[in-house]
């Protein structure tokens, strides 16, 4: 069976956030002996030049779109044993970020969506099924019905629709997006691609797939709810009989404590105890904080945005420096809360270390140096990053939300059981209190805190099961 991923990024090539991760490490984890996948992205500019250069051309041409006529040339590269191609446009892919402003993003990926489709003859790989990721590739199962129904090629091809994150759905008024992709009018009513007076990209996905997927069972329970649903809940509930939850994993050859290369000293499940604190005591000396090997170093690597939750820890960060902790923090984004976490290491010097960008030596450092991750989020439709903590020994404090309450068991101190903690409500109190009660175990109860990691490492969030469960809704589509 043949099988085609588009999407906006994927590890090695590109990384903003979990979606590479999951594009880059999910197709490796077929049965190679029934799928051929493949897998399209952007040839961005702002690529690792490591890759970039490794690209081999295939051929290019002209393709109509709106009222333009683009450039569309084909890049290819075999990665670990899986087909990439890449397309290239200088035009819409020289940013130095992928994304950017809206507007030219909304031209650039429709651009993108229907390129993808139309070279799929001149390479010759008829799909039998396209998955197509987040707002950046929901045209094109809407390309698929529309300019290309007629012809023999793309016939009967199925579409799976994965929602990363449903709060980007790439809107904008219809007239321009009706230029800029050249669709007519037909497709810009509340029932197809407009959503709110808007042309709204990531819907005409959601409505033309043949099945819709997201990333925890929560979150795709939560969806169909006001709160979480974006203004689309409507919409997920109708389709909820084609909409399924497939929680992430990650890759468990990238991600490991015994064979890691990026981090100071490597540990297994058997010799934490002894050596995860090395790392630790290296990245205290790193980062200039307070060499106490004692004291319970809490990491966050994340995208500094709102959905992450770090209104609740603005709101009580000056408390919990009173406590005896370490906060080492890597991210970037909105930049209040850039500034917010510079302000609190220049005040709290010794304690709190930020690290305001983006480095992936240093995320694989903290996952392996601290005790704990925090991830409060408002809303997670999976997160990764608490998946790479429990495989590192880091004990996850998370808020009961989409995947990170389907992947962390909240610990249970009578049966001892369990894997982070975790609480409930969107307030920072009941955040601190959770962070304080994980400090009470950390430092008051070590032989449980080391159980707790005993647990957390003994989970397997590889992805192989979620990998099995992709190819059951392969299977079943394509029939
Ligand atoms: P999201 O996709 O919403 O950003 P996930 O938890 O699914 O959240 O995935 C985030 C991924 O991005 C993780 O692999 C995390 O380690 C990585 N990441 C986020 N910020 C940074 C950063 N500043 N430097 C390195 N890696 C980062
Ligand atoms: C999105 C979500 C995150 C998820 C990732 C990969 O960026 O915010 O929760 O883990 O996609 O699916």
């Amino acid at each position: 069976k043949k099988i085609l991923f588009v999407a906006s990024e994927a590890v090695p090539f590109i990384k903003t956030g979990g979606l590479a991760d999951v594009v880059g490490a999910l197709p490796k984890c077929f049965d190679k002996n029934e799928y051929d996948v493949r897998v399209i992205i952007p040839k961005y500019m702002c690529m690792k030049e490591e890759y970039k250069n490794q690209l081999q051309y295939v051929t290019h041409f002209y393709m109509d779109i709106g009222y333009r006529r683009e450039y569309v040339g084909i890049m290819q590269m075999v990665y670990e044993g899986i087909q990439y191609y890449f397309i290239d446009n200088e035009y819409y892919f020289s940013g130095y970020q992928p994304y950017g402003d809206i507007r030219f993003d909304i031209e650039k990926f429709s651009y993108f969506s229907k390129a993808a489709l139309s070279i799929l003859p001149v390479i010759d790989f008829r799909p039998d099924l396209i998955h197509c990721h987040d707002w950046q590739t929901g045209l094109v199962p809407v390309f698929l019905k529309d300019r290309f129904q007629d012809g023999p090629f793309y016939q009967g091809i199925k579409t799976v629709m994965t929602i990363h994150n449903l709060k980007f759905q790439g809107t904008w008024d219809i007239k321009t997006i009706r230029d800029l992709t050249g669709l007519p009018a037909y497709y810009f009513t509340p029932d197809k691609l407009e959503s709110y007076k808007d042309g709204n990209l990531l819907k005409g996905g959601l409505v033309y797939a043949d099945a819709i997927t997201t990333v925890s069972n929560t979150y795709a329970e939560e969806i169909k709810t006001e709160f979480y649903g974006e203004k689309l809940d409507g919409l997920m509930r109708a389709r909820a009989n084609d909409l399924r939850g497939i929680v992430n994993g990650i890759d468990y050859g990238e991600w490991n404590p015994e064979t890691d290369q990026l981090i100071a000293k490597n540990y297994n499940a058997k010799t934490f105890r002894k050596e995860k604190v090395k790392n630790k005591i290296e990245l205290q000396r790193e980062l200039g904080l307070n060499q106490d090997p004692k004291a319970m170093m809490i990491g966050i690597v994340s995208r500094l945005t709102d959905q992450k939750g770090f209104d609740l820890i603005a709101y009580v960060m000056d408390e919990l420096c009173q406590d005896n902790i370490q906060l080492v923090v890597l991210g970037t984004g909105e930049e209040q809360y850039e500034n917010m976490f510079r302000h609190f290491a220049w005040k709290y010097q010794g304690k709190v270390s930020a690290n305001i960008f983006y480095d992936n030596a240093m995320s694989h450092k903290i996952y392996a140096s601290c005790d704990a991750f925090l991830m409060p989020s408002l809303f997670e439709p999976c997160g990764l990053s608490q998946l790479m903590s429990l495989r590192y020994g880091t004990i996850p404090i998370v808020r009961e939300t989409g995947g990170l309450k389907d992947t962390v068991e909240p610990y249970n101190e009578y049966e001892s059981t369990g894997t982070g903690f975790s609480f409930t409500n969107y307030n920072a109190h009941e955040m601190l209190a959770t962070v304080r009660y994980a400090e009470a175990v950390y430092y008051d109860r070590k032989r449980e805190w080391n159980k707790l990691i005993d647990r957390a490492m003994a989970k397997d969030f590889s992805w192989g099961n979620s990998a099995k469960q992709y190819e059951e809704m392969y299977n079943w589509l394509i029939g």
